[in-house]
């Protein structure tokens, strides 16, 4: 296990940005999937060496790229979550990356929401998946959080790309599908990024529960990194996330503990944690090694937590440096 002294001091940059407190990433989605993996296919020592050379230096860019805050659902404590008010509230808060969960209407159309159901957030009734986009536009999606917010719809994924592109804000995309749609979804999810993803912005990161999704969205576009997600995390997360191509491991704070994260960033996963409402907790959770946390509520956390966070990754580690170029 690395040594916590041999690790990098992260550090915010100057510009004291809040929410923001990594530097300006400067990758695009090829850097992010060049194949290193010549350490785990027994290449040549050469071979290997320079895939190594290329992963840490991918492996840079990445710690570079994640914020420690993400919004969470855009920011789900301060504006309607998975609407487009929300990610104009994550961008007031200073987020530059949120998370939003999307799903299949049963026309085929990816819409922003996150339960099956249509009740929790909006004034309409059923599953989603039931639905075609016509009929899930007509719900309000802003008055059960307040009247300020009505009128908010349900955005489609191809309206807040365009909002992302417009705000400058990166995005963890979740996918969420109904029973026998996981394929779908994750096909549909990758086809639209690879088509609208603004090239300004940070490559997207799909990340899904759901290891059908993932698979078909790595069929579909290899390139775009993808992130598994558990509640607890197994004991074989690893070899789960080998095998899908993971570039990220995601995992409720609940369920972490030190030595749990050690081992996932001492093999060269940066790890991004959900949901975390409270500074202390997140304070202690970059003291670990976690890399991101998810919050609904991104300036209470921020605040507290921007001087906090470590370097989460071994970059000095070849699994760890091969990791963050994983190939596709
Ligand atoms: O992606 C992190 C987190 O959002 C996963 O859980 O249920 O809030 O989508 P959930
Ligand atoms: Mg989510």
């Amino acid at each position: 296990m690395q040594d916590a002294k041999n690790r990098e001091q992260w550090r915010p940059d100057d510009s004291g940005s809040g929410c923001d407190g990594s530097r300006p990433f400067a990758a695009n989605a090829s850097d992010m999937n060049h194949s290193t993996v010549g350490d785990q296919t027994g290449g040549s020592s050469k071979e290997a060496a320079s895939h190594r050379n290329a992963g840490m230096n991918i492996r840079t860019r990445v710690e570079e790229m994640f914020p420690a805050v993400i919004g969470h659902r855009g920011a789900a404590g301060c504006a309607p979550e998975n609407t487009l008010a929300g990610l104009r509230k994550a961008k007031e808060l200073n987020c530059r990356w949120v998370e939003l969960d999307v799903r299949l209407t049963a026309d085929g159309q990816l819409i922003l929401l996150h339960d099956e159901r249509l009740e929790r957030t909006t004034n309409g009734c059923g599953k989603a998946a039931l639905l075609p986009l016509a009929a899930v536009r007509r719900f309000d999606a802003g008055h059960r959080f307040g009247d300020a917010f009505r009128g908010e719809h349900v955005p489609t994924l191809a309206e807040a790309i365009g909002v992302l592109g417009e705000l400058g804000m990166g995005a963890n995309i979740e996918l969420k599908a109904a029973r026998g749609r996981a394929g779908e979804t994750g096909a549909a999810a990758v086809a639209l990024l690879s088509q609208m993803w603004p090239p300004h912005l940070p490559p997207p990161l799909i990340s899904s529960f759901i290891e059908e999704a993932l698979s078909a969205a790595r069929s579909c576009a290899p390139s775009i990194a993808r992130g598994l997600l558990f509640r607890a995390v197994p004991r074989n997360w690893r070899l789960r996330a080998e095998k899908l191509g993971c570039s990220t491991i995601h995992a409720d704070h609940r369920r972490l503990h030190p030595a749990l994260v050690a081992e996932i960033c001492e093999a060269g996963y940066p790890l991004l944690t959900y949901t975390v409402n409270d500074a202390a907790r997140a304070s202690m959770l970059f003291s670990w090694g976690v890399t991101s946390v998810f919050s609904d509520s991104p300036f209470i956390v921020c605040v507290a937590t921007a001087s906090t966070r470590q370097p989460t990754v071994a970059a000095s580690s070849p699994a760890g440096a091969a990791r963050q170029g994983a190939a596709p």
